[in-house]
């Protein structure tokens, strides 16, 4: 669903990823693990458009979109979940969530967004900005996922998120591969969330993928020993 090859991505003359390839199945989760500074969100910008490519090829459902501006990427079906979640604080959670419609001709909030994000529908007149951590990850997510995707990428969606929400997040993460099959790449220093969501697992060193693992056969010490400084 989503092919990833040969990615080089540089801020200026200085080069951060240095040939990423991986691919995220249909019906698949896959965590990108790393630890601060290795080039999860640079990834992760450069597959949504943020970020140009210097070279290598970004391909959703067989169609190219390494040149593609976001909002076609959008349309070709990626959803990003940016790091530190960045929903409007103004907006209320209803509002929010609009902003992931705006070329949607109804403007509706489809019913299955509240149905796994009960807290949202509880919430849905208060400000985003009233909300904790968990709550706006959550909403991001929401805001994330109303435009459909084919591919929804979330970077570090537990970060200073505290433990009971975090598996809230893991649940409503699995529940959504469940119902709509789509390919979801998260990226984390968590391992256990990991565990709880990937179907497969990379890790991210300066720039590189330098150890992959279906979830089944992990040596989840050696993962953690990539984790730790
Ligand atoms: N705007 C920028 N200009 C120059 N270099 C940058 C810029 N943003 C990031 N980098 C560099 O690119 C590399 C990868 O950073 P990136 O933000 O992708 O890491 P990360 O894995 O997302 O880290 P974190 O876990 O802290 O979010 C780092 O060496 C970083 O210093
Ligand atoms: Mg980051």
């Amino acid at each position: 669903m989503l092919e990833v090859k040969d990615l080089f991505v540089a801020y200026g003359q200085s080069e951060a990823l240095h040939g990423i390839t991986f691919e995220g199945r249909e019906n698949e989760t896959v965590a990108i693990m790393g630890r601060n500074g290795m080039g999860k969100t640079t990834l992760f910008k450069s597959l949504m458009g943020v970020m140009p490519v210097k070279s290598g090829h970004i391909t959703v459902a067989g169609q190219e979109v390494t040149r593609d501006e976001s909002f076609r990427r959008v349309a070709k079906g990626i959803a990003y979940v940016p790091q530190g979640r960045m929903i409007f604080p103004t907006l209320s959670v209803e509002e929010n969530i609009q902003t992931g419609l705006e070329n949607s001709r109804t403007r509706q909030i489809p019913d299955d967004i509240y149905a796994l994000f009960p807290v949202l529908w509880d919430m849905r007149r208060r400000k985003g900005g009233n909300l904790s951590g968990g709550q706006q990850q959550q909403l991001a997510i929401a805001r994330a996922l109303v435009t459909d995707p084919k591919v929804l990428l979330l970077d570090e969606p537990t970060e200073g998120i505290q433990p009971s929400i975090i598996k809230d997040i893991a649940k409503a993460l699995n529940e959504i591969r469940k119902l709509r099959k789509i390919t979801i790449v998260v990226s984390e220093q968590v391992l256990s969330f990991a565990m709880d969501v990937a179907d497969r697992l990379f890790v991210i060193e300066g720039g590189r993928l330098v150890h992959e693992t279906a979830r089944a056969d992990t040596d989840q010490d050696r993962v953690k020993a990539y984790l730790s400084v």
